[in-house]
C-alpha cells in the first residue's frame, strides 16, 4: 500500500505468541516496551509494540465505540499509547472485519459485537484518538460467519485508514487463503501467508515449504509468514537461528513474541540477518534449490551482493552447496566470521535443524 510506511519490513513485538488472549494486560505491555528499550532490541529496528486480541471489553459502549477490557487495562489505550510512545516506540492494536475476534470463536473469549463490521469508521476514528500507530486487521472466519468478500472488507477499513491525519501501519490477515501476495499491495503493508505459526520445528518447515509459492513482496507491500517463534516453546538454539534466518531472507515483518532469554536475544539481535532482512535488493528471498531434507533459498542485496540460506531441515548433519557463478568473498553470519572467497560454488556441512546463512559481496 502506497501510505508511506513500511518502506523496510516492520519490526516490533506483538503479545500473542508470548501471552495469548488469557495473559494479555496493560503490564505486560509495558514491560515488553521497557524490554525493548533496555535489551537494545528498539535501537535494532523492533520498533512496533502490538496488543492483539483479547484487549477488548466485552461489549461496545452505549456510543457503540471499542473500549478497552477495563480488568485488563484500567488506564485505557490512550495511556498505554503514550507510555508506548514516550519510549520512542509505535503502538499498534488489533481489530477484525467480520462480527466475532478469532479469540471469541478459538480461544471462548466472552464478548459479542466487538467486531469492526458496521463500525469501520467508528473504529478507525477511535484508533487515530487513541494514538494508534499499526492496526493488525485479522479475518476470523468473516466469510462463514458473516458472508463478507475478503478483498471488499479489507479495502473497507483501508479507506477507513486513508481518511484519517494519522499513518496507520495496514497489516491484514487472511492466512493466505486467496493468495493475497496477488492483490494485497494495493490494499495492505503486509498480508499473512500462511495459518499461524506454532513453536515446533514442523511448523517451521511447514510454513517454510509455503513460501516456496509466494510472489515477491516488495517496499510498503510485504509478505508475512507469521510472527517470529524464537524463545518459544521447545525450539532449539539452531532450529530459532534456521527460522529467523529465512525470514530475513524473505523480507518478512519480524516481530518477536517472547521475554527474551539471552539465548533468544542473541538470535533476535544479530545485526548482519537484520541488515539482510531490511535490505531490499529487488526481490524477497526465493528458493533456489530442494531436497527431501535440505533447501537453498537467496536474494539479491542493494550493494551488488547476494544472501543464502542453507537449510537441513533432516534430522542429520548434510552437505549442502549452491551454485552462485562469479566471484565473491563470503562471509558466514552466525559466525560473524569472513570465511573465504568464491568462484562459483558455496557449501557447508549443516547440522540436523539448523542453517547456515551467508553474505556474498563481489570481489
Ligand atoms: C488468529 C491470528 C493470530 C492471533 C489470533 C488472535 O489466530 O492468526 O495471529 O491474532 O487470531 O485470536
Amino acid at each position: 500500500l502506497r501510505n508511506g510506511l513500511a518502506a523496510t519490513p516492520p519490526m516490533g513485538w506483538n503479545s500473542w505468541n508470548q501471552v495469548g488472549c488469557d495473559g494479555l494486560n496493560e503490564q505486560v505491555v509495558r514491560d515488553a516496551a521497557d524490554t525493548l528499550v533496555s535489551t537494545g532490541m528498539r535501537d535494532a529496528g523492533y520498533r512496533y509494540v502490538v496488543v492483539d486480541d483479547c484487549w477488548q471489553d466485552y461489549t461496545r459502549a452505549p456510543d457503540g465505540s471499542l473500549r478497552p477490557n477495563p480488568a485488563r487495562f484500567p488506564h485505557g489505550m490512550a495511556a498505554l499509547a503514550e507510555y508506548v510512545h514516550q519510549r520512542g516506540l509505535l503502538f499498534g492494536i488489533y481489530a477484525v472485519p467480520g462480527s466475532g475476534t478469532c479469540a471469541m470463536y478459538n480461544s471462548g473469549y466472552p464478548a459479542t459485537g466487538i467486531g469492526s463490521l458496521g463500525h469501520e469508521r467508528q473504529d478507525a476514528q477511535t484508533f487515530e484518538a487513541w494514538g494508534v500507530d499499526f492496526l493488525k486487521y485479522d479475518w476470523c472466519y468473516a466469510d462463514t460467519h458473516d458472508g463478507l468478500d475478503e478483498q471488499a472488507a479489507f479495502a473497507k477499513m483501508r479507506d477507513e485508514l486513508q481518511r484519517l491525519a494519522r499513518p496507520i501501519l495496514y497489516s491484514i490477515s487472511e492466512y493466505g487463503a486467496q493468495r493475497p501476495w496477488l492483490w494485497g499491495r494495493a490494499i495492505a503493508n503486509m498480508w499473512r501467508t500462511t495459518n499461524d505459526l506454532t513453536p515446533d520445528w514442523s511448523s517451521i518447515t511447514d510454513t517454510i515449504e509455503q513460501q516456496a509459492a509466494v510472489t515477491t513482496g516488495s517496499p510498503g507491500a510485504w509478505n508475512d509468514p507469521d510472527m517470529l517463534q524464537v524463545g518459544d516453546g521447545s525450539l532449539t538454539v539452531d532450529e530459532e537461528r534456521a527460522h529467523f534466518s529465512i525470514w530475513a531472507i524473505l523480507n518478512a515483518p519480524l516481530f518477536s513474541g517472547t521475554k527474551p532469554s539471552a539465548s533468544a536475544l542473541s538470535t533476535l539481535l544479530n545485526h548482519e540477518v537484520i541488515a539482510v532482512d531490511q535490505d531490499f535488493g529487488g526481490s524477497q528471498g526465493r528458493r533456489l534449490a530442494v531436497t527431501a531434507t535440505t533447501d537453498v533459498w537467496g536474494k539479491p542485496l542493494s550493494d551488488g551482493g547476494y544472501a543464502l540460506v542453507l537449510l537441513n531441515r533432516g534430522g542429520t548433519p548434510a552437505n549442502i552447496s549452491a551454485q552462485v557463478g562469479g566471484h565473491w568473498s563470503v562471509r558466514d553470519l552466525w559466525q560473524h566470521k569472513d570465511t573465504g572467497t568464491s568462484d562459483g560454488t558455496v557449501g557447508a556441512n549443516v547440522p540436523p535443524h539448523a542453517a547456515v546463512m551467508l553474505r556474498l559481496s563481489p570481489r
